[in-house]
């Protein structure tokens, strides 16, 4: 493949988000591997195996998570060193339903602390598994909380100050899917394996010995890490026999820094479902769908038409990056029955703008620093900042009323030449867009939402209500390495 012609390719896409000065972004390390080699399309697709519960009682669940180290085969002959829970690289689903109560032994084998946290999931501070809840070294953590949510597509991962990026990167990270009366029960693909999938998508970067390049300077740290070859479930260019009808993919942007663009190479339209904290009020036509990172999208496609034996690949864009061939969808087989997409699937409660008693304001911003205007050069980087600060474990930066319902208008103000997206994310709630830059979301992000894409330049309103739990949780960007390098908030919730 043309390296000019992925350079061209991006250009279009750095016009679409708003980046600037970004030509540089192919640097290379020394021994870093280049993409390119990775296998066609021959192996298939790994989907995660459901998380045995291992309680008998139906209202309740008992899980146990092991985070271990181990090793991945990415590059043939060449083992990369992994982390993954019960397992060498990612996690097992965790699958619960709304109402039940769920006990989970997590023990860290590592020889360094993690924690666990439960993205997207409403939980008492205590076991929200942020920074403050550290499990240390050879040690056990055994949270216990009561699912109260609706149905949605939620992920885990550790949350550790500093350390979050890497331990993601080597693979820690898992789906956590809820379930409720109403999914259940609604005609839509839900059988996990079969016509339900996860798709997890992350890129990464390796060296010539098989070894991840993790942030290698301070340029990494402002831009990301962003990788030269694409996962889907922890492995290069899957297939994944599909049949003859519709399947719903649960799409995870699980990098660490990227913005993905994921589409099908024939543009196809397909209806995304839900967002990251459940369903839309009614599905909604696509040709492509745009997840930052951290970010959810539920969607469902219709191979219904397709002849067997025909295939579709999917198509993720980095922005701004790479065009992968991310997987392959191959038509195997006649579907037993034609589920027809309902045409509306949940009602959602709005919050009202008037019920709003107080507006924050949150400035994220990347300013430059070192000597003179160096912008971003090859070591430059970028001092990463919520409003003017760097997360203090010590320090509460915002105090929230139980009850109340706020309005956050976070900006991305942006020097120039270091022009970066940002990925806002608050813990503990599901929030809803109120507007981009005043005009309202689009359909697709007309939804219950955790985390949002923030573009340069821009600002974005959303609306929540804090119910329920006091405590400590955190607000941060999820492009893992600005959260590790300070770009966080913690906000107590106080009755
Ligand atoms: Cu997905 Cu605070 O994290
Ligand atoms: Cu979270
Ligand atoms: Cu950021």
């Amino acid at each position: 493949m043309n390296r000019r012609k992925f350079i061209k390719g991006s250009l279009s896409a750095l016009t679409l988000t708003g980046l600037a000065g970004y030509g540089l972004y192919e640097m290379n390390y020394p021994g870093l591997s280049w993409a390119g080699t990775a296998g066609r399309f021959t192996s298939s697709l790994f989907v995660p195996p459901l998380l045995e519960n291992l309680s008998d009682d139906p209202d309740f669940a008992r899980f146990s998570l092991t985070v271990q180290r181990g090793n991945g085969t990415f590059l043939p002959g060449r083992p990369t060193p992994t982390m993954g829970y019960n397992g060498n690289f990612l996690g097992p689903t965790i699958r619960v339903k709304n109402g039940w109560q769920v006990k989970i032994n997590v023990n860290n084998t590592l020889d360094e602390r993690t924690t666990v946290h439960w993205h997207g999931l409403h939980v008492p501070a205590q076991w929200d598994g942020g920074p403050r809840q550290v499990i240390p070294a050879k040690s056990n953590w055994k949270p216990e909380f009561t699912i109260k949510q609706q149905a949605a597509t939620l992920w885990y991962h550790p949350h550790a100050m500093g350390l979050t990026g890497e331990q993601v990167y080597k693979g820690l990270a898992g789906l956590f899917i809820i379930d409720d009366e109403f999914s259940e029960n609604l005609d839509i693909p839900k059988t996990y394996g079969e016509d339900d999938f996860p798709i997890i998508i992350q890129d990464r970067r390796f060296f010539h010995n098989g070894h991840f390049a993790y942030v290698q300077n301070m340029m990494d740290v402002t831009r990301g890490v962003i990788g030269n070859r694409l996962l889907v479930n922890g492995a290069e260019r899957p297939f994944l026999d599909v049949l003859q009808g519709k399947i719903r993919l649960r799409v995870l942007n699980g990098s660490n820094s990227s913005i993905y663009r994921i589409a099908f190479a024939d543009r196809r339209t397909f209806f995304q479902i839900a967002t990251d904290g459940g369903f839309l009020e009614e599905p909604v036509p696509l040709h492509s769908i745009l997840l930052s990172a951290g970010e959810r999208a539920e969607i469902v496609v219709d191979f219904a038409r397709d002849e067997l034996g025909a295939n579709s690949t999917l198509i993720v864009e980095q922005l701004p990056g790479n065009r992968f061939e991310a997987m392959r969808f191959r038509v195997a087989r006649p579907a037993e029955k034609k589920n027809r997409l309902p045409l509306s699937l949940a009602s959602i409660h709005w919050h009202k703008e008037e019920d709003a008693v107080k507006t924050r304001n949150f400035i994220m911003e990347t300013m430059s620093m070192g000597r003179g205007r160096m912008g971003m050069g090859m070591m430059g980087g970028g001092r990463l900042t919520i409003n003017g600060k760097k997360m203090n474990m010590q320090r509460i930066d915002e105090i929230v009323k139980l009850g109340d319902t706020e309005i956050w208008q976070i900006t991305n103000r942006s020097a120039m030449m270091m022009s970066m997206p940002h990925s806002m994310h608050l813990h503990d709630v599901q929030f809803q867009i109120l507007d981009r830059n005043g005009r309202a979301p689009e359909a697709r992000e007309k939804g219950r939402k955790d985390t949002v894409l923030i573009n340069p330049g821009e600002t974005v309103r959303i609306i929540t209500r804090f119910e329920e739990y006091t405590g400590i949780y955190m607000y941060h960007c999820h492009l893992l390495e600005h959260e590790d390098d300070g770009m966080m908030g913690q906000f107590e919730v106080v009755s």
